[in-house]
This record gives C-alpha cells, sequence and structure tokens, in this order.
C-alpha cells in the first residue's frame, strides 16, 4: 500500500509517497480502515522537521487526522462500508497503578503521526474504542478536518476555559491566529456556545480576518500600532482588561497577553509557533493572581463530547486548500508558508 513517509527528518523535500507491507490480520476489536480523507496540522510540520523528544522509527508514516471507510471490522461496533474518523492519538487511559484516568494524560499517550505511526497511509488499522461514525453533516475532507482541533480546542474551551453553551459571560476572550486550524475551531465552538460581542481576534492578514468581522467578532491585524489598539480594546472603558486568552503563537506575543489579562484572568495555550521561552515577571502572576494553563488535546471522553456537539450544533471547519494524497507536499509546502485560512486537505482520488 501507499503512504505518506519520511525516511529522515529535515524539508518538505524529504516527504515520499512510497509502498510499505499492507498491515496484517486484524485481531479481535480491531477495525480496517480504507483512507477518504487526511487533515494536516502544525504538528506534521515539527514532526518533519524532527522533534528531539521523538524517536523515529522510519519509514515514519505521517498524519494524525483521518476520515476513512471501514474495509472489515472484527468489533460488532462497526460494519463495512461506514464512514468513520479516529482519535488521533492512543493510550489505555490508565495510571501506572491501573486506575482509569484522561489518555491525554497518561504516560502512553502517543499521538499519531507523532511518536506512533500515522494515519497517511492507504490502510490503516485501529482498535473500535478509537472509532467513531463521522458527522453526516460534514464531507470526508470537513470530517477529516475535525479530529485534532476540534479535541484540542474542546479542552481548551469546555474544561481549561470552563465554558458551557447558553452561559452568561460578560469577560473579554482574545483568540490568537486567524488562519490556524486550531483558532478556527475555538471560534466556531466559542460561536456555537453563544459568545460573539466578547471575542476578538488576531491575524497577520487582513483577508483571514474578514471572514470573523463579518460574523461579528472584533479584529485586529498585527502591525506596528496592533498592541496599542488591543490594549484599547481591553481596557474598554473601565479598563476591565481580557478574562480569557486562548493562545498558540507563544514566545513573540507572551509578555503582552500577561500585561492584557485582568487580575484572576486566565492565558490557555497549547502552543508555541513563534518561539519556545516565555519571560515573565513573576509580581504580574501573584498579584493578579493569573492563571496560565497549558493545554494538549483532549481525552477519548473530550473527543466524545466534542463530536456530539458539532453534530448537534451543525459546526462546519473551514478549509483552505485540497491536495491530491499522491501528491502531498504542495500542501505540506502551504502550511509552512502560513499561507492557509483553515484546514489543509488530503483527498485519495
Ligand atoms: N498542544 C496541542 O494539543 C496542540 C494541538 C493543535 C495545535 N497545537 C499547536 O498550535 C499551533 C497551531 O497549530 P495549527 O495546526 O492550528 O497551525 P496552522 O493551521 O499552521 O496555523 C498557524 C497560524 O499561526 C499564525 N502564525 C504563524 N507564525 C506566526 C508569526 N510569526 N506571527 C504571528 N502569527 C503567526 C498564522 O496565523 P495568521 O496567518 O492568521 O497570522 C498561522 O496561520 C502549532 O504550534 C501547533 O503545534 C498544539
Amino acid at each position: 500500500m501507499k503512504a505518506i513517509l519520511i525516511q529522515k527528518t529535515g524539508s518538505v523535500d524529504n516527504i515520499e509517497v512510497s509502498d510499505l507491507p499492507q498491515p496484517g490480520k486484524l485481531k479481535s476489536g480491531e477495525v480496517r480502515l480504507k483512507f477518504l480523507a487526511g487533515s494536516l496540522n502544525h504538528l506534521d510540520l515539527w514532526v518533519l522537521k524532527g522533534l528531539p523528544r521523538v524517536t523515529y522509527q522510519f519509514p515514519h508514516i505521517l498524519g494524525a487526522d483521518l476520515c476513512a471507510e471501514v474495509l472489515e471490522s472484527k468489533s460488532k461496533k462497526f460494519k463495512r462500508g461506514q464512514r468513520v474518523v479516529l482519535y488521533p492519538a492512543k493510550s489505555q487511559g490508565k495510571e501506572l497503578n491501573g486506575k482509569p484516568a484522561p489518555e491525554n494524560l497518561c504516560s502512553d499517550f502517543h499521538i499519531r503521526g507523532e511518536n506512533t505511526s500515522g494515519v497517511f497511509a492507504e490502510e490503516t488499522i485501529a482498535h473500535k474504542k478509537f472509532i467513531f461514525l463521522a458527522p453526516k453533516h460534514l464531507s470526508n475532507a470537513e470530517a477529516a478536518a475535525m479530529p485534532l482541533v476540534y479535541l484540542t480546542a474542546w479542552q481548551m474551551v469546555y474544561e481549561k476555559a470552563g465554558l458551557r453553551p447558553k452561559q452568561k459571560f460578560d469577560g473579554k476572550i482574545l483568540v490568537h491566529g486567524a488562519g490556524s486550524g486550531v483558532s478556527q475551531a475555538i471560534l466556531n465552538l466559542l460561536l456555537s456556545f453563544g459568545l460573539k460581542k466578547q471575542i476578538a481576534i488576531t491575524s497577520r492578514d487582513l483577508n483571514k480576518l474578514s471572514f470573523w468581522q463579518k460574523k461579528g467578532i472584533q479584529t485586529f491585524q498585527f502591525g506596528s500600532q496592533t498592541s496599542d489598539e488591543i490594549k484599547n480594546w481591553a481596557a474598554g472603558k473601565t479598563n476591565e482588561k481580557v478574562s480569557i486568552i486562548f493562545d498558540h503563537l507563544g514566545e513573540k506575543f507572551f509578555e503582552m497577553n500577561i500585561r492584557l489579562l485582568k487580575t484572576g484572568g486566565k492565558f490557555i495555550t497549547c502552543g508555541a509557533t513563534t518561539g519556545f521561552e516565555g519571560k515573565i515577571d513573576l509580581r504580574h502572576l501573584y498579584f493578579r493572581q493569573l492563571q496560565l494553563l497549558g493545554s494538549t488535546m483532549g481525552s477519548l471522553a473530550h473527543f466524545k463530547e466534542m463530536i456530539s456537539w458539532i453534530t448537534k450544533s451543525k459546526i462546519t471547519p473551514k478549509i483552505a486548500a485540497e491536495f491530491d494524497f499522491y501528491h502531498p507536499k504542495a500542501g505540506f509546502a502551504l502550511m509552512e508558508a502560513a499561507e492557509q485560512d483553515g484546514k489543509i486537505v488530503f483527498l485519495r482520488p
């Protein structure tokens, strides 16, 4: 079978679509999946470039996000022909003492395509507990665009920020990076929860902001005046500042973010695209009793909740561009240039 893989880390030039042996026989509870669509995450770029804490086993199949058709099933839960999506990680969901625990907090938590084999292959075998029916209102591309970024956004919005649908919430919310898959997932969840006038979004690109502006969200384009404009918005008439900041840009805006937060405000981060160092004057942290919260993906329970909310509220991920599975390099290059507005998808012709 063909798979999108690397034989060593490096650049987009190292990506190959090559033959690998077909996955073997199914064990009880396993399901054989045929690739219909897969979506790129920034993580796939980090993996391609080389992650120091990951021990690669080459050839390494890339990709975490999959929409697939069931080809064969050793589980009564699934039948041949069903359209499914996959939890983008693996774990037994148990602490070392055997007690149940959220998968993404367990020591055996492995993200597909990062520290375990990925899903950008014509066939993948997965255990039934990680497989879910794809929401009917989504196309193959949209279903493949959902798993990793919506799971991450769900944990950030629902668990870390503690926001709920129809909840009365007057605080200001700032989301960075309008073009990003994860930010768009956060914004769609916030909108579906009934929040709008409290939200602001940043981007380097005016075109990416106009989509959200039309939905009634305050927008800021990064430039020389931006931090003053954001400070004015955050301060408002009573100097109230920002209640929640959702970030993945990291170093470049970290000091600004800390200053923007109100007393008791939350900085919720899942990434550091512009750099890994964050300098903080600790007096800001304790005097204003700020909460700095890290977030990585989510548990299987979060994944179920997220899919059921997406289905109920008919959320549709935005597709930036579609590429042929057998010619994936241009998709990776587009993400590297950060020119996409939404998710980059690979489809099997
Ligand atoms: N911990 C987790 O579970 C988790 C899960 C998902 C993602 N992440 C992390 O979150 C980040 C975003 O992931 P993604 O897949 O959504 O990525 P993406 O679709 O590639 O989006 C990246 C966006 O970041 C913005 N950006 C990039 N460089 C920038 C710079 N120098 N200055 C200002 N903005 C910049 C751009 O937004 P504009 O074009 O709008 O300016 C760009 O579109 C990555 O670092 C990823 O590793 C972490």
